[in-house]
């Protein structure tokens, strides 16, 4: 009995790719480090390791080694943080499109001799994600080929602040960091397993058991509070450095958003810019919901690492969680939003 239990808690060749690494895939190094750690059962019985407060499946521990260990950021880098879920894609989209204005006009109808990078390449291979690359030199390489030479480049992670590379914290390279109401959040991310399960034919989660985890922090990157906490903590501290933007925010007051994140990437909107007044109009057109996810790049059949590039797009709002959350529901999770952010002057 006992063996049958630790035969199915360790066999995740059932599950898709995206949850979980075979071992033959991690270092020495990553393999050393993870039998000193903690482990838990996240959802679908799959193994969590907690590494500095944090709690990772085994391929994002590798992910964070490579990128400790491979990365030499630049002063002029701008690195995008995000926990999972909390609206990565759009944050992608809309900063490669200020930062490459000059090069690709974000109305792409009035170039059509050029088109826009976003027409044919997913977000996510625009921006690269540093964890998950293969080869982290070449990621950069090919990401920075779409760009003017005179632009930084633009990386994406979803490390907490405390495991991120040395050179991050040292260097001039600047962080932007996108959060989300928790309770958006989780309905997405749950939405979001339940989509790669189906797409692979297996048995989905129910919302309990994934609101269950959720709550303990037993997620990927999780728990969701500290990792936002180390961002905000640090943007107090260094607002030039890392800037703090809410997923509300962008949703409520885009234009305003628009024009501090070109500002703070350091390429604000020139006067002229300023007086046409379209161009914030025309890359928040560009990046919307409706006009990303219905790019024939974006629609099925396109994947970007076995993930279908449309998984990335469901509903784009806020508060789709009252469809889906019970009064127990609302009541826990705002407690324990309450407990972890409000002494730090956070609300949602
Ligand atoms: P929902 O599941 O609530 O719809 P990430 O990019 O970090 O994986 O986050 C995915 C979430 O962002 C999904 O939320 C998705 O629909 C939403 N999203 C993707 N592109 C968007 C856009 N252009 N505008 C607003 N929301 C977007």
């Amino acid at each position: 009995m006992a063996e049958e239990k630790s035969k199915s808690s360790s066999d995740l060749s059932h599950l898709p790719k995206h949850f979980h690494e075979d071992e033959e895939h991690l270092s020495q190094e990553c393999k050393n480090l993870i039998a000193t750690l903690p482990t838990e059962m996240a959802v679908m019985n799959v193994p969590i390791h907690q590494y500095n407060g944090f709690w990772f499946s085994k391929k994002h521990i590798q992910g964070i080694l490579n990128f400790q260990n491979h990365y030499q950021s630049h002063d002029s880098d701008i690195l995008l943080v995000t926990f999972p879920k909390a609206g990565t894609t759009w944050l992608k989209a809309l900063t490669f499109t200020i930062l490459n204005r000059k090069t690709y006009d974000p109305k792409p109808t009035r170039t059509p001799q050029n088109p826009h990078p976003l027409l044919t390449s997913s977000p996510h291979d625009l921006v690269p994600f540093v964890e998950y690359c293969d080869d982290l030199q070449k990621a950069i390489a090919y990401a920075g080929s779409f760009s003017s030479s005179s632009s930084p480049r633009l990386l994406q992670c979803q490390v907490p602040y405390v495991l991120l590379p040395e050179s991050v914290k040292q260097s001039g390279c600047n962080i932007v960091y996108l959060c989300r109401n928790p309770k958006d959040l989780f309905v997405s991310s749950w939405k979001f397993m339940n989509k790669l399960l189906e797409a692979e034919g297996q048995g989905l989660v129910s919302i309990e058991d994934a609101f269950e985890k959720f709550c303990e922090g037993l997620v990927g990157y999780g728990p969701f509070w500290d990792h936002m906490l180390g961002y905000h903590k640090e943007s107090l501290k260094s607002p030039e450095k890392v800037m703090f933007l809410r997923y509300e925010q962008l949703k409520s007051e885009p234009v305003r958003v628009v024009k501090n994140l070109a500002e703070f990437m350091g390429c604000g909107f020139s006067q002229e810019e300023e007086k046409d007044g379209n161009v914030a109009a025309d890359i928040l057109e560009l990046c919307s919901f409706e006009s990303l996810s219905n790019m024939e790049v974006n629609k099925p059949g396109n994947s970007w690492r076995n993930i279908e590039n449309n998984a990335f797009f469901r509903r784009g709002e806020v508060g789709d969680w009252k469809n889906f959350f019970t009064f127990d529901m609302v009541q826990r999770l705002n407690v324990i939003t309450e407990e972890k952010l409000e002494k730090h002057g956070l609300k949602f």
